[in-house]
C-alpha cells in the first residue's frame, strides 16, 4: 500500500508554509536571527508538540514563526517544503501562508512574497512541481484588519490564486469576513475556508452560503448534518481533510473514528493532506498512511482520493 501511496501523482491542497518549518530549521533560524525562543534544543521542541486542542497548537505555531524573518528564510522555508513533497510525487501544492503573522512583527510584504515567488519559481524548474500560493486571513483578528491585509496584498495580486480563512475556529463564524471574502470574489479569487475542525456544521453552512466558498477545508463536523453532506456532494464541493492533524489536535477521538470514509461514502469529493507537516508528524504520504491503515482503505479508495486531489485544484 504505502508503494502505491509513493507512485501515485497527487496535489496537496491545505499545507501552511508556517506549519512546514522543521524543528531544526527553527532552531538555525533563531541563531542566525537571534530571536529568542523557550526551547534550549530541538527535542525540546519536539517535547513541546503535545496538544490537546487547535488553540494550544496555534500558540506555538505562532511561537514558531517568529524565527521567520529575511527573504532567504522564506525562500529556505518554502524550498525545503517543495523538495519534500516533489519526492513524494506531489506534482501541484496549493499553499496557504499567513501574512497577518507576519506583518506585526515588521516584517515588509516583499520579504516574503518574494521569497516565496523564488522558491517556487526555483521548484518549478528544478523539481517540476507547480506550487501556488493562497492567502489566508487570521480569523481571530477582526475582519478590518482582513480588509487591510487584503488592500495591501493587491499589490502582489499575480502571486496568488485564492483566499482562505484560518486560526482559532470556535466563536468566530465566517459570516464576520463576508466583506473581505465579497472583495476577493471581485477580484477574481478563488475561495476557501477552515470550517467544521471544531466548529459546528453551522459554520460549514456559513462558509458554502454567506462566503461563497468553492472548498471547504477540514469540514469533519458536516458529518453530523446530512443535508449539508447532500449540499456539498451536491455542489462538488471538495473538503481538504487532514487526518494526522485532527488526531494530534484531538478533533477525532480515534483515526479508526475519522469522518473520512463517510463523506465518500455519501459521494463528496474528500482529499487527503497534512495542514501542518512539521507539527503533526507527517508530510502528505504520511498522511495518506495512516488514515489508510486506520480505515482500510483499498487500492480503489486510494486511487479514488489521489484523483479527487488532482480534480479538485484550483484550475
Ligand atoms: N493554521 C494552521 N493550521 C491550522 C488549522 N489546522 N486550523 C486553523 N488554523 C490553522
Ligand atoms: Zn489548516
Amino acid at each position: 500500500m504505502q508503494q502505491l501511496i509513493q507512485t501515485l501523482k497527487k496535489a496537496e491542497l491545505h499545507i501552511h508554509i508556517e506549519g512546514s518549518l522543521e524543528p531544526q530549521m527553527m532552531m538555525d533560524l533563531a541563531v542566525r536571527n537571534k530571536i529568542q525562543l523557550p526551547y534550549a534544543n530541538v527535542s525540546q521542541i519536539e517535547q513541546a508538540y503535545n496538544f490537546e486542542n487547535l488553540q494550544s497548537f496555534l500558540d506555538l505555531y505562532y511561537r514558531g514563526m517568529s524565527v521567520l524573518q529575511t527573504e532567504q528564510d522564506y525562500y529556505d522555508l518554502m524550498m525545503a517544503y517543495l523538495r519534500k513533497v516533489s519526492a513524494q510525487n506531489v506534482v501541484r501544492a496549493e499553499i496557504f501562508f499567513d501574512p497577518q503573522g507576519h506583518l506585526p512583527r515588521g516584517i515588509a510584504w516583499s520579504t516574503f512574497m518574494l521569497g516565496f515567488e523564488r522558491a517556487i519559481n526555483d521548484a518549478r524548474f528544478e523539481l517540476g512541481i507547480d506550487g501556488q500560493l493562497i492567502l489566508c486571513f487570521l480569523r481571530h483578528l477582526p475582519e478590518s484588519d482582513a480588509l487591510r491585509t487584503f488592500e495591501a496584498a493587491m499589490e502582489y495580486r499575480d502571486l496568488f490564486i485564492g483566499v482562505g480563512l484560518d486560526s482559532s475556529e470556535q466563536g468566530f463564524p465566517p459570516h464576520l469576513f463576508k466583506n473581505v471574502f465579497r472583495e476577493a470574489k471581485n477580484a477574481g479569487l478563488y475561495l476557501s475556508a477552515h470550517a467544521g475542525e471544531e466548529g459546528p456544521a453551522e459554520y460549514v453552512w456559513e462558509a458554502l452560503d454567506i462566503l461563497g466558498v468553492d472548498r471547504i477545508d477540514h469540514g469533519n463536523n458536516a458529518i453530523k448534518d446530512l443535508e449539508l453532506v447532500r449540499r456539498i456532494a451536491r455542489d462538488k464541493i471538495a473538503l481538504t481533510m487532514c487526518p494526522l492533524s485532527n488526531q494530534r489536535l484531538q478533533s477525532v477521538p480515534d483515526l479508526s473514528l475519522h469522518q473520512l470514509r463517510d463523506f465518500m461514502d455519501a459521494g463528496v469529493i474528500a482529499t487527503i493532506n497534512s495542514d501542518d507537516p512539521t507539527y503533526f508528524g507527517g508530510y502528505l504520504n504520511e498522511n495518506y498512511f495512516a488514515i489508510a491503515d486506520a480505515l482500510k482503505l483499498s487500492e480503489i479508495e486510494i486511487r479514488q482520493l489521489a484523483e479527487n486531489s488532482l480534480l479538485a485544484c484550483y484550475k
